[in-house]
C-alpha cells in the first residue's frame, strides 16, 4: 500500500515525523514523505533532526505569502503530484493552509485522506484564523480522523463524524518529545544560570498588530521589573512579527531575541524554562509533559485539556493579565508548584503506533 505523508510547516514535520518513521518500519508499507514546504529554513531543520529526506518537495514558500496564493498555489501542485504518484492513502497533520488543501486535493481526486490531531475545535473562525476553518473542512473530507483526545473526538461527534471513523490516539508531539527529551540536548546560547528563564514564543495571525505589540511591551514590562529573571525570545521568521519583536525587545540587557531554535534546543530551552509564554499550539501540549507552566497569549484554546488540569492558563494578547499571572508564577512558589506539575493530558507517546495499527488494519481489508 502506498502512503503519502505530507508535511508543510515547522510544527506538521514535528508531529509527522513519528508517524513516518512508525510507517516505514512495515515492509508492506511504501511510504513517501511530500514536503510542501510552506515553510522552508524551519520544515528543513526538522526534518534533519528526524533524518527524513522529502521524497517530493513543492517549494512553495515566498515571503510574507498571502493565503489565497499560497492555497491557489498549493492545489495546483497537488493536482500535479498527486495525480502522477497515485497513492492509496495520503496523511497530514494539524490545521495549516496545507492540511486545508491536501484534503480538498484528496476528495478531488478521490484518494483516502486520513487526519492526524483531528477534531481540535474552538467554534469561533476568527480564533484561531485561519486555522480553525482549515481544520473544520479536513474534518469534514477526512476517510480516518485520527483525535488526540477524548474530547476531540467528542467534537468530531458532534460535527455527525461517524464514531467508527474516529480513533482517540493521543498526540504524536507526545511520541516526537520521547523520542528526543531524554538525550544531552544543545542549547548554545549566553544564558545566565543565575537568572530564571522565561521562554517567548508567538506568531498567531490574528494576534498581528496591536494585540502582537501588547504581548511585546508585557514582556518588557517583566523583564524590566524582575532583574532576576531573563527572557529568551526566539523570533518567528514572519515578517509580520519579526518587524515589531525586534523594533519594541531588541538591545534589552536581559532579553535575548535569537532566530527560531532547532527542535532539539528549543526542547532544550523549554526543560530549562521557568515559565513560557506562548501562543503556540505545540508548546501548550509539550509543555505540561515538562512540567512548565505556559500563559498562553490567546483569547482561546482548541486545547482545553492542560486548562482544565490547571497547568495551562489562558491570558490573551492583554498587557494587564499576562504581567499579573506571570508575577505571580514568580513571586508565589505555591502557585507555581499548583501549575509545575508534569501532566501530559495529550498522550503517553504512543499515536504513531496506534496510528499504524488502523492503517495496518485497512491494508488486510484491502489485499
Ligand atoms: C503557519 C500556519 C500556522 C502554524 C504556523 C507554525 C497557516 C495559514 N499558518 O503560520 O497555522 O501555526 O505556520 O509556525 O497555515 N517564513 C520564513 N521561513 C520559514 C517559515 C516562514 O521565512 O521557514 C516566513 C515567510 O516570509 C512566510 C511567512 O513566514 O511567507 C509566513 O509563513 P506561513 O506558513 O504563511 O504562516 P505562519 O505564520 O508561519
Ligand atoms: N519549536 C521549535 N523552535 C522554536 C519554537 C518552537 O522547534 O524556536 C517547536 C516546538 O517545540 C513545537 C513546535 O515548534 O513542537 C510548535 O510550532 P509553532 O509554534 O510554530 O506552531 P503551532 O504549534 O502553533 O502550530
Amino acid at each position: 500500500m502506498k502512503i503519502i505523508c505530507v508535511a508543510g510547516t515547522r510544527p506538521e514535520a514535528i508531529k509527522m515525523a513519528p508517524v513516518i518513521l512508525e510507517l516505514k518500519k512495515n515492509p508492506d508499507f511504501d511510504v513517501r514523505v511530500l514536503a510542501t514546504a510552506q515553510h522552508r529554513q524551519m520544515l528543513d531543520q526538522v526534518f534533519a533532526v528526524f533524518n527524513i529526506i522529502p521524497d517530493i518537495d513543492l517549494d512553495i514558500m515566498q515571503p510574507n505569502q498571502s493565503l489565497p496564493i499560497l492555497t491557489a498555489r498549493l492545489l495546483i501542485k497537488l493536482d500535479e503530484v498527486l495525480q502522477i504518484e497515485k497513492p492509496d492513502v495520503v496523511l497530514a497533520q494539524g490545521d495549516t493552509t496545507t492540511v486545508m488543501t491536501v484534503a480538498l486535493a484528496c476528495f478531488y481526486l478521490r484518494i483516502p485522506f486520513g487526519h492526524i490531531e483531528a477534531g481540535l475545535r474552538t467554534w469561533d473562525m476568527e480564533n484561531p484564523f485561519p486555522e480553525e476553518m482549515n481544520r473544520v473542512i479536513a474534518g469534514r473530507l477526512a476517510k480516518w480522523h485520527f483525535a488526540p483526545t477524548p474530547s476531540s473526538r467528542d467534537n468530531l461527534l458532534k460535527e455527525n463524524v461517524p464514531a467508527e471513523k474516529v480513533w482517540v490516539t493521543g498526540n504524536t508531539v507526545i511520541d516526537a518529545l520521547h523520542s528526543v527529551s531524554a538525550k544531552n540536548l544543545p542549547l548554545d546560547l549566553p544564558l545566565d544560570e543565575t537568572k530564571r528563564l522565561i521562554l517567548v514564543t508567538a506568531h498567531r495571525r490574528e494576534n498581528f498588530g496591536q494585540p502582537y505589540r501588547e504581548i511585546c511591551r508585557a514582556v518588557k514590562h517583566i523583564a524590566d521589573n524582575n532583574p532576576d529573571v531573563q527572557i529568551l525570545y526566539p523570533v518567528h521568521p514572519n515578517p509580520n512579527i519579526q518587524a515589531i519583536a525586534y523594533k519594541l525587545l531588541d538591545k534589552h540587557p536581559q532579553i535575548i531575541l535569537c532566530p527560531p531554535l532547532d527542535y532539539l534546543p528549543f526542547v532544550a530551552a523549554m526543560q530549562r524554562a521557568h515559565i513560557i509564554l506562548s501562543d503556540s499550539g505545540g508548546v501548550q501540549e509539550e509543555a505540561p509533559a515538562l512540567a512548565k507552566p505556559v500563559l498562553v497569549l490567546r483569547c482561546e484554546t482548541e486545547r482545553p485539556e492542560a486548562v482544565e488540569a490547571g497547568v495551562v492558563k489562558l491570558v490573551g494578547p492583554n498587557f494587564d493579565a499576562i504581567v499579573r499571572e506571570c508575577q505571580l508564577l514568580l513571586d508565589d512558589d505555591s502557585a507555581y508548584r499548583a501549575v509545575a506539575r508534569g501532566v501530559s493530558p495529550y498522550g503517553d507517546g504512543k499515536a504513531a503506533d496506534r496510528i499504524h495499527q488502523v492503517l495496518r488494519e485497512y491494508a488486510s481489508q484491502c489485499d
